[in-house]
């Protein structure tokens, strides 16, 4: 991998798992074979969640899990569902960067736009991602190839620009390894 555990401090490493079980399941388009959007099935994950304390958080994150995105179908189903109204369940999907509205691309870059990182470089690998993928961030290839989304604090702040290239973590992103991480992305 490209980078190593031992490389990191131990803050850092439980910041990272703690992240790493954060985002496990609401992305990774390559090791999840993801459901076509389907208003059945997402009625049955919402049925699942009614009547529950807290529950919208975690059916967003399972129609994520399935769908690979909330899209806004999906907003009336999640509101009937749990008794919110549609404002309230889309305030939610639009203010969260973990909801995404559509399905990511084939190769999903998720580059740390966290201060830390931001010190380490992380302004020139932006510029360097957006102009390399041809894509601004929070957008998806017009050919689908690639979604290159901002994410904040991966826990590898000591080893950055830190990224997750289709979920797996990537750091130290200059030179030579940011452009292994582009050629990786379009392949
Ligand atoms: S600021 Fe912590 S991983 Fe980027």
């Amino acid at each position: 991998m490209w980078w190593r555990g031992n490389q990191l401090s131990g803050h850092c490493r439980s910041l990272f798992a703690f992240n790493r079980r954060r985002l496990s399941g609401i992305r990774n388009p390559v090791t999840k074979t993801l459901t076509k959007w389907d208003p059945e099935i997402a009625a049955e994950i919402a049925r699942r969640h009614a009547g529950k304390e807290g529950a919208l958080l975690p059916l967003l994150h399972d129609l994520m899990h399935e769908f690979g995105c909330v899209p806004d179908a999906a907003v009336p189903i999640a509101a009937e569902a749990l008794n919110l109204s549609r404002a309230e369940v889309h305030g939610v999907v639009s203010f969260y960067h973990d909801f995404r509205r559509e399905p990511a691309g084939k190769h999903l870059v998720q580059l740390c736009r966290a201060e830390a990182c931001q010190a380490r470089g992380g302004d020139a690998a932006a510029a360097r991602c957006e102009a390399a993928l041809g894509v601004a961030f929070g957008e998806t290839r017009a050919d689908g190839q690639v979604t290159l989304e901002p994410i904040y604090c991966l826990g590898l702040c000591a080893s950055g620009p830190a990224a997750l290239l289709d979920g797996a973590p990537v750091a130290r992103l200059k030179g030579e390894r940011l452009e292994r991480l582009l050629a990786e992305a379009q392949r």
